[in-house]
């Protein structure tokens, strides 16, 4: 079985760390970064709406909504909504010093655009986390500018891997389809969840088992892939005798109109309207 990848520490993280927008994923990263033994007192937070949690992180030490100046940071995430970029990432703009790290996880929101709106030659990374990041499990892809250093990469690397694995690409023109597999794929993952309860009324179970059955399922196989050192196929083949149920059933899911043509057509729509979005 596998070794959690996520298990290393931000004791020595340089600080301070400016977090812009602490909603649902920016809230995930700091709980993950906490975790991982950063100092509240080394964290500040600019939030027009904090939480009872961030508000009593206050108390401990970490920095909310500061007034005065600003002092320069070892990094900046910027986590708001890709629609309020224009108006909230100019206020970071006071804390970015020339070994500033800049790391966004706005979807669409290109380096091009994090470039205009910051002072020139900053070093940025544009990531695309995705929810399971709420519970530490999250997979994240990153794409770094030209001025990321190696020692900023591992920066980067370390704040992103508190809330799950982490991968790297050169190519940032691939997050449109890195969004529509993990960015959006938690929701293919619920949708599964959602059919099999569907399909096991229609087979005669009573509605709470069926839904019970099929949360249980996705949640065990999923454990059970993240665990294994097995792929997918694999553990398939492992779970399914010819002649027997799991192949009549995988007879069905494989043939002409399955999911793999399904996924690839949602998946390629998905890709399409990433796209779009851009502009
Ligand atoms: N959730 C996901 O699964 C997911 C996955 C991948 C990427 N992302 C990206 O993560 C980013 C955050 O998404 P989210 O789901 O966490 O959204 P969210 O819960 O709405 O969080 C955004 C936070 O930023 C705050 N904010 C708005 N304007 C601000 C400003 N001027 N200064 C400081 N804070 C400001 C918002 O406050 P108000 O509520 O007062 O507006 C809110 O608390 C998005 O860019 C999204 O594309 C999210």
């Amino acid at each position: 079985m596998k070794r959690p990848a996520n298990d290393r520490s931000l004791r020595t993280f340089p600080g301070p760390l400016l977090l812009l927008g602490a909603g649902k994923m920016g809230f995930a990263m700091l709980e993950g970064w906490l975790k991982r033994g950063l100092a509240p007192g080394k964290i500040i937070v600019l939030e027009p709406q904090p939480g009872k949690t961030v508000k009593a992180l206050a108390r401990r030490g970490l920095k909310l909504n500061p007034k005065g100046k600003a002092p320069i940071t070892a990094a900046i995430v910027i986590a708001v909504k890709p629609q309020s970029a224009p108006e909230a990432v100019p206020a970071v703009r006071g804390y970015a010093g020339k070994g500033t790290l800049v790391l966004s996880i706005m979807a669409g929101r290109t380096i091009q655009f994090l470039e205009s709106a910051l002072p020139a030659g900053m070093a940025i990374v544009r990531a695309m986390p995705n929810t399971p990041a709420a519970i530490g499990r999250g997979i994240t892809v990153a794409a770094p500018n030209a001025k990321v250093s190696a020692r900023q990469r591992k920066q980067a690397d370390d704040l992103l891997s508190a809330i799950g694995s982490v991968e790297w690409v050169s190519d940032e023109g691939v997050m449109n389809a890195v969004t529509a597999v993990s960015g959006s794929g938690p929701a293919y993952v619920f949708l599964l969840a959602e059919a099999m309860t569907k399909a096991g009324i229609a087979a005669g179970l009573p509605a709470a088992l069926a839904a019970k059955l099929a949360r249980e399922t996705v949640a065990g196989s999923g454990e059970l892939l993240h665990r294994s050192e097995l792929d997918a196929a694999t553990l398939r083949q492992n779970v399914t005798s010819p002649g027997g149920t799991t192949a009549a059933a995988l007879e069905v899911l494989m043939g002409p109109g399955g999911f793999d043509e399904i996924l690839t057509k949602a998946i390629a729509a998905a890709t399409r309207r990433g796209r779009e979005l851009a502009g």
